[in-house]
């Protein structure tokens, strides 16, 4: 047996990827409809033990394995990454760097999203910065259209991914 670099990112990069799209699919198909049902049920529990004790620990999983998901991932386009991030244009290119490219370009728009619009605005919405009730309120219709997008941006981004090495499942 002998190390291989190449073979050890390729695991991390299943490993943060699942974990980052795991979460992703379980705010966007489980956590924001049970907030809306447990604020609608006027005798039920209500959503305070979800905003407290769940969201922020699914929130530190997420955006760390969306930037580890990107970290693997650059690493293993290497010396390729110039060709993948111009969508397969450089001389020399081949159908792998134009879908890779393309998964790629896609994933790094949803690493944006999860550190630029949805992180910042959750800690206004779950009350780890100071923010008015009307900052609140923009703040949550950003971070869920940003999360939305990226449910949205996840599907071809997968297809994308695994095109690349197996060929278009279309
Ligand atoms: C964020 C930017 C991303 C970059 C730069 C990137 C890059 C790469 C590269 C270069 C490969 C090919 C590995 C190889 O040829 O051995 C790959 C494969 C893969 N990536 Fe990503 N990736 C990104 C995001 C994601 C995300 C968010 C997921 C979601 C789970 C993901 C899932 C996969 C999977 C399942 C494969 C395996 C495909 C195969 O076996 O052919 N990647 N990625």
């Amino acid at each position: 047996m002998e190390f291989s670099f190449l073979a050890f990112d390729r695991w991390i990069h299943f490993l943060s990827g699942i974990t980052w799209i795991g979460l992703l699919y379980y705010f966007n198909f489980v956590q924001v409809p049970a907030m809306g049902a447990a604020l609608a049920d006027k005798d039920g529990p209500g959503p305070a033990a979800i905003g407290k004790y769940v969201a922020p620990r699914a929130l530190l999983w997420f955006r760390w394995a969306a930037l580890v998901t990107f970290f693997s991932g650059t690493a293993l386009l290497g010396a390729d990454t110039g060709k993948a991030f111009s969508l397969g244009l450089m001389e020399g290119s081949t159908a792998y760097h134009t879908y890779i490219g393309i998964g790629a370009w896609l994933g790094t728009i949803m690493l944006f999203n999860v550190w630029v619009l949805i992180w910042p605005n959750q800690k206004k919405i779950l009350g780890m910065v100071e923010a008015s009730p009307e900052q609140i309120a923009k703040a949550k219709t950003v971070a869920l259209m940003a999360s939305r997008t990226n449910t949205l941006l996840s599907i071809p981004l997968l297809m994308f991914m695994g095109a690349a090495s197996h060929g278009m499942p279309i």
